[in-house]
Order: structure tokens, then C-alpha cells, then sequence
């Protein structure tokens, strides 16, 4: 079955949908209700501090733990009774790594919305089971009662999170979840180029123009001019159609991360990297921006 049928599936059950809507604003409340501490804990579970998604790396240690397990209880079904020991600790590190996996996805996934909103509490729902049964199996394995069933238990969850890691892979590969939207291959402006009569840019305002092949949005804050990406790193959302803010900061229209206009950094998430920031410059009446000295190196390879 190809992935687009899968993603098809998925997006065909409204279920799903229902769900989400109850589950989403409930996951999003709890952090609201946190105050500061409960926003710096969902920016920490994205990664902002990271400056790239928390969730990816976390997920290698259950994946990486329960594939040990597998290969070590075969070993164990053949006959090699003495990778028992590695096996139990395998399934118990696994279940650690699990719940920093659920609490990272849970945070990345309240910034969601259509099929990617389905396919990431699909995700969840295979994991959380595959989560369960492995932690019956530690159970078992603990107790040193029916280890058969133990191993059955673990090799049912292998096969769960084995699914669940190919809709995981499609969040980021075809969903393009965790990547960044405002990385170009080519296209941003090394040197500067007009792009704006000066004028038509009033104070407290922002817009997007088109520098090169990029879009850039520009704002004007206490009459000072700034530039950076129009596309939000997150999901792409345009930065112009959002809120400008009175800190110097642009909130994004769609998950509502807030970048910094001054260093195109992350202020509060689920964005987790900066927006690419450009120079700027007023010359002949005309706005002109460059991609920020510092930044050439990230987005144009050096000559
Ligand atoms: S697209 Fe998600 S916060 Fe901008």
C-alpha cells in the first residue's frame, strides 16, 4: 500500500477530526493555564532552545531500544538464554524514551491542523498502545512469570511502533512536519536589491515583497525598518498576514509562533527555528535588503 493511500485513509475518518478538536484545545489549555512556566515548557518540549524539533531525536531511543529488544528475545527463542538480562533493561530504557517521545510529539502536535492534525493523533494512538503492551511485557519480565507472553507482548508492540514510525516518517517527509519552510536552495538576495519606495511602507505596518525569488516580509516599528523571511520556518505560514506586535516581534497567522523582527528569532514556538534575517538599507528613496552577512554561510555556499 503506497503512503498516499495511508495519508488517504487517515484522512478519510472523521473520527479522528472529532477527536482532535476536543483533545487539541484541552492539550493546549493545560499549557495556557501554566502561565510562564507552562509556555517555557511547551517551547522547551519543542526544541526553541534547540533550535531544531526536539521530537525527531527522542524518538531514536525507543525505536533504538525496542529494535535491540527484538533482535535479543530472537536470539533468546533460538536458544540463547543469556541475552535475557539486555533484553529486560532494553524494554525498560525504551519505556523511558517513550514518555519523553509522547510529551515532545504531544507539544509539536498542538501546533497542527487538517491531515497532518489526524495523522499525528493516529501516530499517537499506535504509540500509546505499543506503549502499553510493552509495558506489560516489562511487567512480566519483572515478575519472571511467562515469558513467552512477555516476549509476545513486545514483538505485537515492535510490530505497532514499526507502523506507527512509518506515519511518523510521513509527518515529515510528505507533511513536511519539522522542516524548516524558509530554508531555499537558492534565491536569497547576497547583495542588496530594491524592493520598496520607501514611502509605501507607513510606520506600524508591515508587507511582503519579493526579493529575488524570496519572499521577505518588511515591517516598520518606530521608524525603523525590518526584514525578515516572509515564510514562517514552521509550516510556512505568511508572516505578512499576521499580527505585528508593539516588542518588535510578528506573530505567524497560522500556529501563532512569534519571531523577533530585530534577529529573526524564535520568541514562542511551536516554531523552533529563526526566521532568516535580511539587512537593510533606505537608498535613492528605494528600501533595499541583502540576506544578513552572518546567514550567507546557511543559506548561499561560500564561493
Ligand atoms: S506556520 Fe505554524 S506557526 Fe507559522
Amino acid at each position: 500500500m503506497s503512503t498516499k493511500s495511508i495519508m488517504k485513509i487517515i484522512d478519510e475518518q472523521e473520527w479522528l477530526d472529532e477527536a482532535a478538536e476536543t483533545i487539541q484545545p484541552a492539550v493546549l489549555n493545560a499549557f495556557k493555564s501554566g502561565g510562564k512556566p507552562g509556555n517555557d515548557i511547551k517551547n522547551f518540549l519543542h526544541g526553541k532552545w534547540l533550535g531544531h524539533p526536539l521530537h525527531p531525536m527522542i524518538t531514536d531511543i525507543p525505536l533504538g531500544a525496542w529494535t535491540t529488544v527484538a533482535v535479543l528475545d530472537t536470539m533468546e527463542i533460538c536458544g540463547s538464554k543469556k541475552y535475557k538480562p539486555g533484553a529486560d533493561a532494553a524494554v525498560g530504557i525504551g519505556l523511558a524514551g517513550a514518555a519523553g517521545a509522547a510529551a515532545t510529539g504531544l507539544a509539536d502536535w498542538t501546533g497542527t491542523t487538517q491531515v497532518e492534525r489526524k495523522a499525528g493523533l493516529a501516530h499517537a494512538i499506535l504509540n500509546v498502545t505499543a506503549t502499553a503492551l510493552y509495558l506489560a511485557s516489562f511487567i512480566l519480565r519483572k515478575r519472571k512469570k511467562s515469558r513467552k507472553s512477555a516476549i509476545a507482548l513486545s514483538m505485537l508492540g515492535y510490530g505497532i511502533t514499526t507502523a506507527s514510525a512509518y506515519i511518523g516518517g510521513n509527518l515529515v517527509y510528505n507533511q513536511q512536519m519539522g522542516v524548516n519552510h524558509a530554508a531555499a536552495p537558492e534565491g536569497f538576495p547576497k547583495d542588496f536589491v530594491a524592493v520598496l519606495p520607501e514611502n509605501e511602507l507607513a510606520e506600524n505596518t508591515m508587507k511582503c515583497v519579493q526579493a529575488e525569488k524570496i519572499n521577505v516580509l518588511l515591517a516598520r516599528k518606530n521608524n525603523e525598518i525590518f526584514a525578515v523571511a516572509n515564510t514562517c520556518t514552521h509550516m510556512g505560514g505568511p508572516l505578512s498576514e499576521g499580527d505585528l506586535l508593539d516588542d518588535c516581534s510578528v506573530r505567524c497567522p497560522w500556529h501563532q509562533s512569534i519571531f523577533s523582527l530585530k534577529d529573526g528569532s524564535v520568541i514562542n514556538g511551536p516554531a523552533t527555528e529563526p526566521q532568516p534575517k535580511f539587512d537593510v538599507r533606505v537608498r535613492d528613496g528605494q528600501i533595499e535588503v541583502r540576506l544578513k552577512k552572518e546567514q550567507l554561510g546557511d543559506f548561499i555556499p561560500p564561493e
